[in-house]
């Protein structure tokens, strides 16, 4: 999906028509998503499942493209416990992240959360409490940080080196404890989730090999048998090299035959992916205002900006895009052919670039740059209200 389908083209040209203003929009293809997450779903091996992570992009739209076609989601927050369990009463609900509030641990309780990831001792010892409280048995996971011999070589490491996230391995024994001594909080098994921005399977396989050796340990070492293994999300999009993306065929036939090695085992193997799901149904439409030249350099000034679409800056990186032009070669507008140019928003700050110096065949003021790969934390990740400018148009098309 590097290149812009037929339908999303035809959409922005109808948006820019519609509008009296240059526009900026964010237009989903919902066929697009269903497509992609089909494809990765059914390919998944045996006692597999596939969450989606819906702090990717929680929009309602695309979390109803995806509900069918996923085993569950995956929520990190009380405000997505409630908007999931608002809109869809009965799917399977996990819930993650750090800092659980106990008002949200108590709502989690009420709101049929099939497991609780358990980040910390504290947090352990309070849903505890309150389950007790309640009278209302709660499954969890404990997420664990291992302590890896090699840290996970992605740009946004979550373990295997000192975070906040998880607990110390060495909290097993206590957290245990804990657990003995009370009758509503069951341990089913263990969570990781070491990185994000993963490009490669086999690095990835070996790191889920670390997980399952390690749970097998811990299985034999504190008299325990585990039937679930999450090992979280983290999968990447490669936004710099867009046709090569990661390989889930080749990845999960590596799983595949990594899973045979623990078929006495009885474990659910379960993905919370967000990125590598709905990255590449999204794309931000931005009209040329301006072209002008300092010093050496072009600049292109973009409807909008990085408030609307924070990733380009989240990663520090050029995003990429395709240009879409409907402008007549012989209007008088400012026109760049073959140069590098650097394309920015409309904020009044340096940091709002979209991508720096890159060659473009043509570019006029009045076409529209079309950045791919901005259906995941994208619009709901950006400082939305800076500037006041109006929000993007947002389309979803099936
Ligand atoms: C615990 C956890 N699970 C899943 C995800 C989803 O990660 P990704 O979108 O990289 O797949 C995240 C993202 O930060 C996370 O923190």
């Amino acid at each position: 999906m590097s290149d812009i389908p037929g339908s999303v083209q035809r959409s922005v040209y109808d948006l820019q028509a519609q509008g009296t203003d240059p526009l900026c929009a964010y237009i989903y293809d919902l066929g697009g998503l269903r497509h992609h997450v089909s494809e990765i779903a059914q390919a998944l091996p045996a006692n597999c499942e596939m969450f989606y992570a819906t702090k990717a992009n929680p929009a309602l739209p695309v979390l109803q493209a995806m509900a069918p076609l996923v085993h569950g989601f995956e929520v990190a927050s009380g405000g997505e416990l409630d908007w999931v369990r608002s809109h869809f009463p009965d799917i399977p609900v996990i819930f993650g992240g750090p800092g659980k509030l106990e008002s949200e641990l108590d709502n989690a309780l009420s709101q049929r959360v099939e497991l609780i990831h358990v980040e910390s001792l504290l947090e352990l010892r309070r849903l505890c409490n309150l389950a007790d409280h309640r009278k209302k048995p709660q499954d969890i996971l404990l997420r664990i940080n291992l302590a890896l011999e090699e840290t996970p070589s992605t740009r946004l490491t979550m373990g295997g080196i000192p975070t906040p996230f998880g607990m110390e391995e060495r909290c097993i024994t206590e957290a245990l404890a804990i657990l003995s001594k009370q009758d509503w909080v069951r341990i089913r098994g263990f969570h990781f989730h070491m990185m994000s921005h993963q490009l490669d399977g086999h690095r990835h396989l070996t790191l889920i090999e670390r997980y399952l050796d390690t749970v097998r340990t811990w299985e034999h070492q504190f008299g325990l048998t585990v039937d679930q293994i999450n090992v979280g999300g983290g999968i990447g999009v490669n936004y710099l090299e867009p046709t090569r993306q990661f390989d889930w065929i080749d990845f999960f036939a590596g799983l595949k035959e990594l899973l045979e090695r623990y078929h006495d085992r009885p474990w659910r193997i379960r993905f919370e992916c967000g990125r590598a799901l709905t990255a590449a149904c999204g794309y931000y439409a931005a009209e040329v205002l301006d072209i002008k030249s300092c010093g050496n350099e072009w600049f292109a000034i973009c409807r909008g900006g990085t408030h609307h679409f924070r990733t380009p800056a989240a990663q520090a990186h050029d995003h990429p895009f395709r240009i879409l032009s409907n402008v007549d070669d012989s209007n008088d507008v400012p026109r760049l052919v073959d140069e590098p140019v650097t394309l920015v928003g409309q904020l009044c700050t340096p940091k709002d670039v979209f991508a720096r110096q890159i060659h473009v065949p043509s570019l006029s003021v009045g076409d529209l740059v079309v950045f791919q790969y901005a259906g995941a934390y994208a619009w709901n990740i950006s400082h939305q209200e800076f500037l006041m400018h109006p929000h993007p148009r947002e389309l979803f098309i099936d």
